[in-house]
C-alpha cells in the first residue's frame, strides 16, 4: 500500500500559476494567449478540485502507525470473510472441547491474539495460523482467508513446528529389512532403502550439492512450467506436493515461479521424504526461502510415497475442490520406481481431472526390449567407460554395502 503526501491543492494551484506566469513574460504574442487560457482554466476549476480533496479522508493516526510496522489491514469487504473464518474457529475449539484460554497454551500463542482471530477483529498472522496449526484436533485450514492474512514480514524461526508423520511409517522395521537383505542371502534392494541409511542421505546430499548436479537441475525450464500450469489453473489456489522431495530446491524453486506467475497466491507446500535427513533439511530450506511470503505454508511429510493414495490430508476431496494439486517427482525418482505404471494406477488414485502431475525423466537410451540397442547406446556397455570406473552414485550405493556387510568388496556387475 502506498502512502501519498497531500499537498493542499490551492498551494498547487498558485505555484503552477506563478510558473507559467513567469513563463508568458518571455513568450511569444500567440504562446502568451494560450498560457493565459491555462491561467485562467486554473483559476476558475480551483473550487470544484478544493472540493474533491476535502472528499477524499486522510489516513487516521492508527493507520499510519500500522503501515508504518508493515502491517497491512484488511480492507472493509475482507472482514466479512475474518469474520466467518473466526467462527469457524471457535466451533472447531468447542468440538474439540478446549476453552480459549487451554487452546492459547498448547497453541502457544496469547489469550487476546487468539480472542482477536476468533472475533475477526485482527486478521491472523501466517505464524498465528501455523501455531494453531499445530493442535491437531482443530484441522486448521487457512485457505479460505489466505489472501486476507495480516502480511508482516515473517522470518524463518517464526514457523512453528510443522511436521507429520504418517501412521504406518515404521522406521525400524524398514531398518530390520535393509539390515536382513543385506546381511542374509542377498536378494532385492528396493531403491527407497538405500535413504534409509543416514550416512547414504548426507553421501546423497552431497551429491545434489555438487556443482554438476546443480546445473543440471537448473536446466529444467521452471519458469516455463509455473507459466503452463497458471494458465491451466486459472484462479485457483495450489498445493505442490513434493514426491522424494530430497533437499526440497526443485520444489522451493517451483514454488518461487508460483509466485511470480500465479495470480492466486495462496500456495501450499507439502515435501513429502522417506529420510529424516533429507525431509528436515527441506523443511528447513522452504522456510528460510519462502519465509516473506505470508501466503505460503508449507508442511514436511515423513512418508512413503507409494502409500500416497491413505495420505487423506494431500488428496483431492469436495471441500479441497477449491484448490488444485500439482504433485512433483524430481531427481530422475520416478524412473527409479520398480514398476511406474503400477505406481501411477494405486498411489496417484486419490486425486482428480485437473490436478497436474510433473515429472523429470531421463531419456531411454533403448526399449527395455532391445538388447541390442542397450548394448549399442550405454557407454558402460559399450566399453565406453570403464566398469571399474565408479560414478559418484556408484560410489554411494557400494559405501552402504561396506557399511552394513563389514569386510565385503562391492564391486560393480552389469548384466543385460
Ligand atoms: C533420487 S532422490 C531425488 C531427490 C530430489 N527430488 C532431487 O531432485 O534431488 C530420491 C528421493 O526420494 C526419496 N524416496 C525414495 N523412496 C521413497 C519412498 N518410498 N517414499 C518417500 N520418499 C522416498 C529419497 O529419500 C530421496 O530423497
Amino acid at each position: 500500500m502506498e502512502q501519498t503526501e497531500s499537498i493542499p491543492v490551492r498551494d498547487l494551484f498558485a505555484r503552477t500559476m506563478q510558473v507559467l506566469d513567469r513563463l508568458s513574460k518571455d513568450a511569444s504574442p500567440q504562446e502568451r494567449i494560450a498560457l493565459r487560457r491555462a491561467m485562467t482554466t486554473l483559476r476558475t476549476s480551483l473550487p470544484q478540485a478544493e472540493m474533491a480533496q476535502a472528499d477524499t479522508p486522510s489516513l487516521d493516526v492508527v493507520s499510519q502507525l500500522r503501515l508504518a510496522a508493515g502491517i497491512v489491514e484488511p480492507q472493509r469487504s475482507d472482514q466479512a470473510a475474518l469474520k466467518e473464518w473466526g467462527a469457524d474457529l471457535v466451533e472447531r475449539r468447542r468440538a474439540a472441547g478446549l476453552s480459549r484460554a487451554v487452546l492459547a497454551e498448547r497453541a502457544g500463542i496469547s489469550e487476546s491474539t487468539l480472542r482477536n482471530v476468533e472475533t475477526g477483529r485482527r486478521a491472523p498472522t501466517r505464524t498465528t495460523i501455523m501455531h494453531l496449526q499445530s493442535v491437531p484436533e482443530l484441522r486448521i485450514d487457512p485457505s479460505p482467508i489466505g489472501e486476507h492474512l495480516s502480511r508482516r514480514r515473517r522470518r524463518a524461526q517464526d514457523f512453528a513446528p510443522n511436521c507429520w508423520l504418517t501412521p504406518e511409517y515404521d522406521a525400524l522395521k524398514l531398518h530390520g529389512e535393509l539390515t536382513m537383505v543385506l546381511n542374509g542371502r542377498g536378494g532385492e534392494l528396493e531403491q527407497t532403502y538405500i535413504y534409509l541409511d543416514p550416512s547414504s542421505a548426507a553421501d546423497w546430499y552431497a551429491i545434489a550439492s555438487h556443482e554438476l548436479y546443480t546445473r543440471a537441475r537448473l536446466l529444467m525450464p521452471m519458469s516455463r512450467v509455473a507459466r503452463c500450469i497458471s494458465e491451466h489453473v486459472g484462479t485457483l489456489g495450489l498445493d505442490v506436493i513434493g514426491l522424494g522431495c530430497g533437499d526440497g530446491k526443485d520444489e522451493v524453486r517451483l514454488t518461487q515461479s508460483l509466485l511470480e506467475h500465479h495470480r492466486n497466491h495462496n500456495l501450499r507446500l507439502y515435501l513429502l521424504d522417506i529420510s529424516r535427513p533429507l525431509c528436515c533439511f527441506a523443511y528447513r530450506h522452504a522456510a528460510e526461502s519462502l519465509a516473506d511470503h505470508s501466503t505460503v505454508s508449507v508442511c514436511a511429510i515423513r512418508g512413503n510415497f507409494r502409500n500416497l493414495q491413505r495420505y487423506t490430508p494431500l488428496l483431492h476431496t469436495q471441500e479441497r475442490a477449491h484448490h488444485r494439486r500439482i504433485v512433483c517427482m524430481f531427481g530422475n525418482t520416478f524412473a527409479n520406481l520398480h514398476n511406474e505404471i503400477l505406481f501411477v494406477r494405486n498411489s496417484l488414485q486419490g486425486f482428480a481431472p485437473g490436478d497436474l502431475l510433473l515429472l523429470n525423466v531421463p531419456a531411454a537410451m533403448a526399449s527395455a526390449s532391445d538388447r541390442t540397442a542397450i548394448m549399442k547406446n550405454d557407454r558402460r556397455f559399450a566399453g565406453q567407460t570403464p566398469l571399474a570406473d565408479m560414478t559418484a552414485q556408484d560410489r554411494w550405493c557400494a559405501d552402504l554395502l561396506r557399511r552394513h556387510t563389514p569386510g565385503s568388496k562391492p564391486a560393480p556387475e552389469m548384466s543385460v
